[in-house]
């Protein structure tokens, strides 16, 4: 892909509309920076996961245009377009059959990349997520907990070291110590690799943690796009509504953590 241009997504008046007529998205713009993570955030059904396949041309936008690295995602290859883009999402969809190492190496070797490349890419993959592959690589996602199973999700979307990740909602099965784990792992990898990526939850915690910006979606419509510190000091009401649930959350966190603490 081109490294030229700065913006490495963008959305312009994207709408996308279903055959019988209902509209899912609309009047949607977004630039995504190269480097950049972007967070969609928003409830259930507001269409952050339509916003995120039209990236890798999943899903095609009725009206607009959905560009990356400046180039409409129509022109693309399909296929090289989507080798360009890791793609993981909250059920994984590791191939059952394959082990670990075979669900990583899968589009190392879809571009044929030589063995031995393909032998040390995997290794490498696998200590970036935690797993070393002396334990992990020959065993098959059954063998795995859901949160092991999140990590090879994650390796295998940056196997082929694509410039672009987008995660959909990746860690919302998990418990919650390991979801924070598995966050300021992402975080430091993130801040290690400089992919670009577009992140999809509904956690407004994760969303103020991983983001260097926060696109909030309501109602198949763009609200606003903000960083994080304009996130927690914004008069925008609709902004304030997941404030206040994160704060409460922190709060009820604390009044846990005190209970215990005088038991
Ligand atoms: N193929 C489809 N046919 C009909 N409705 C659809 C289709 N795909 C999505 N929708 C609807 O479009 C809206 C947006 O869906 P989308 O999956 O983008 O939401 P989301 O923000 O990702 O939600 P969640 O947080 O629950 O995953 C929802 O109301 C959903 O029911
Ligand atoms: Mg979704």
């Amino acid at each position: 892909m081109d490294a030229k241009s700065t913006v490495a997504i963008e959305f312009v008046n994207v709408e996308f509309r279903l055959p019988e007529g209902k509209t899912l998205l609309s009047e949607l713009n977004l630039a995504v920076e190269r480097g950049e993570t972007v967070m969609l955030l928003g409830r259930s059904g507001s269409g952050k996961t339509t916003s995120l396949k039209m990236i890798n041309r999943l899903l095609r936008p009725t009206a607009g245009e959905v560009r990356v690295d400046g180039i409409p995602v129509t022109q693309w290859d399909a296929i090289k377009l989507r080798r360009g883009i890791g793609y993981a999402i909250q059920d994984v969809g590791l191939f059952p059959h394959y082990t670990v190492r075979e669900n990583v190496a899968l589009v190392p070797r879809l571009e044929q990349w030589d063995r031995g490349k393909i032998a040390r890419r995997v290794e490498e993959v696998l200590t970036l997520v935690s797993l070393p592959s002396a334990e992990f690589a020959d065993r098959y996602p059954h063998e795995l907990s859901g949160g092991q199973r999140q990590r090879v999700g994650l390796a295998r979307a940056l196997a082929a070291d694509p410039l672009i990740l987008l995660m959909d909602e990746p860690f919302g099965a998990l418990d919650p110590i390991t979801r924070a784990e598995l966050q300021r792992e992402f975080k430091k990898l993130q801040e290690k690799l400089g992919k670009t990526v577009v992140f999809v939850t509904h956690d407004v915690g994760e969303a103020l943690l991983l983001g260097n910006r926060i696109a909030l979606m309501e109602d198949g419509k763009l609200r606003g796009v903000y960083r994080p510190e304009e996130f927690l000091d914004t008069a925008d009401a609709a902004v304030q509504a997941y404030v206040d649930v994160f704060r409460a959350g922190q709060q009820m966190f604390r009044n846990k953590q005190l209970t215990e603490d005088l038991r």
